[in-house]
């Protein structure tokens, strides 16, 4: 292995930051009735000190840079550091340096605790080894002594990741190796100039060069179950939303269908016009579905290290055919054991809601299909094997109490998925 640790920079590397940066600079320029400037131009603030900023991008007189940069903080301490979000792959990478038994550290030059709240709330915080930033006001102390006490904090052999000169020049200063990313706000030129020791243009290459033979972590496979009607649609896109600022690459399914094959499938089965369809052709027909999405597209996005959300799966084929028809879980389950091929959910999320509750609010809406077609007797019987599959505590499920409105069920919901990943993210 070539390196034992390796140490982020934060703004640019790990999270890409423009908007709260950019924003909080010309909300605080407009309160002084400096107006006008292009993105480009606040693009500038990332990186250098504030006090720099100011008069040299906006021309600002000495006498307001002080306010200036108290209204910046004021902004930024308020929203500019949720206006982020993690680089795709960042997740991933920090999850093989884990299981590859790498440290992984942050060295800032942002305050130590806005660098701690932006770990904590994008979800890094779990793989991290430790974050190393300034710590007073203090402008004279360089990058290269967060750098440094970075290394010292993580032994071993340390790598520097950054996207400026500032992050190269640092690692020179401390003695140890850097690789410069081309997909923050530096460039390939900056980066060549100061002597990176290698370059990645995106987080795969930058895993590729960390890791070298070593073997980057699999994905995540997540499945979202509830009756019809819980919300479970409106819900997928909050959570895919979340995921996909957490750096999370995801890729979305659902059931039946999938790929052109098993959504052909699906129009078998929801079909109105299919009323002669026997139960267990049914059952059959959603397997067949599911055996086509877990070859075609589940597996393979795990495998490439992607999290997969799907919307339903085996446990819906539990709950409506075993429960619903009455066919029985345990034959159900059986029965799709070779549709599923040991590709189960690392985790599940089910939106609970009362049978009767659900079908009110689905049928209020659009025209139903063959399955929304049900008496409400059939509903009531698969809403009691969820039940039943949900409460034996077996399996990693968050349980989410669906009745509410829709930002309520969603922060229910993922705050829940955080508390599972950072679980996740400790084994
Ligand atoms: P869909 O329109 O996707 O419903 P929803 O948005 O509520 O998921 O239709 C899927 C229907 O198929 C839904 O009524 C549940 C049912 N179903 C089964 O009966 N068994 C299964 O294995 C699956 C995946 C779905």
């Amino acid at each position: 292995m070539k390196y034992s640790a390796v140490l982020f920079d934060l703004d640019g590397t790990l999270t890409r930051s423009e908007e709260g940066i950019t924003r909080s600079a010309l909300w605080a320029a407009e309160q002084l009735n400096y107006t006008g400037f292009t993105q480009e131009q606040l693009k500038a603030f990332i990186g250098p000190p504030l006090y720099v900023s100011f008069p040299k991008v906006m021309g600002m007189k000495e006498e307001d840079v002080d306010e200036a940069v108290r209204l910046y903080k004021e902004r930024y301490a308020r929203i500019g550091w949720l206006e982020n979000e993690v680089y795709p792959g960042i997740p991933r990478l920090l999850r093989s340096l884990k299981e590859n038994g790498l440290k992984a550290l942050i060295a800032t030059a942002k305050p130590q605790v806005f660098a701690e709240k932006i770990a904590e709330h994008f979800g890094l915080l779990p793989y991290l080894d430790g974050i190393v930033g300034p710590t007073t006001e203090r402008v004279s102390i360089s990058k290269a002594d967060f750098v440094r006490k970075a290394a010292q904090m993580a032994g071993g052999k340390a790598v520097m990741v950054g996207d400026r000169c500032f992050d190269v020049d640092a690692a020179k200063e401390v003695g140890i190796d850097s690789i410069g990313v081309t997909y923050g706000y530096g460039s390939r030129e900056e980066l060549y100039a100061s002597g990176a020791d290698a370059i990645a243009d995106d987080v795969r290459g930058l895993q590729r060069l960390i890791l070298g033979d070593l073997p980057p972590a699999r994905g995540i496979f997540i499945s979202m179950e509830g009756m019809d009607g819980c919300g479970k649609t409106t819900q997928r896109t909050a959570l895919v939303r979340h995921l996909e600022a957490m750096g999370w690459e995801v890729t979305q399914t659902r059931e039946p269908g999938g790929d052109g094959i098993a959504e052909k499938i699906r129009q078998i089965i929801l079909d109105p016009a299919n009323t002669e369809m026997f139960d267990e052709t049914e059952a059959y027909l959603y397997a067949a579905s599911r055996a086509q999405n877990v070859r075609a597209i589940i597996r393979p996005a795990v495998e490439d290290g992607r999290l997969v959300v799907c919307d339903r799966f085996v446990d819906s084929s539990i709950a409506y055919q075993g429960g619903g028809r009455g066919l029985g879980a345990e034959r159900i389950g059986d029965l799709n054991a070779m549709a599923t091929g040991g590709c189960l959910p690392d985790l599940t999320i089910y939106l609970d809601m009362a049978a009767g509750k659900a079908i009110e609010r689905r049928r209020s809406v659009g025209v139903p299909d063959r399955l929304e077609r049900q008496k409400d007797s059939f509903y009531e019987r698969t809403q009691r094997a969820y039940d039943v599959l949900f409460s034996k505590g077996d399996r990693s499920v968050v349980h989410v109490d669906a009745a509410g409105s829709i930002e309520e069920v969603s922060e229910r919901m993922l705050s829940g998925v955080d508390e599972w990943l950072s679980g996740a993210a400790m084994n």
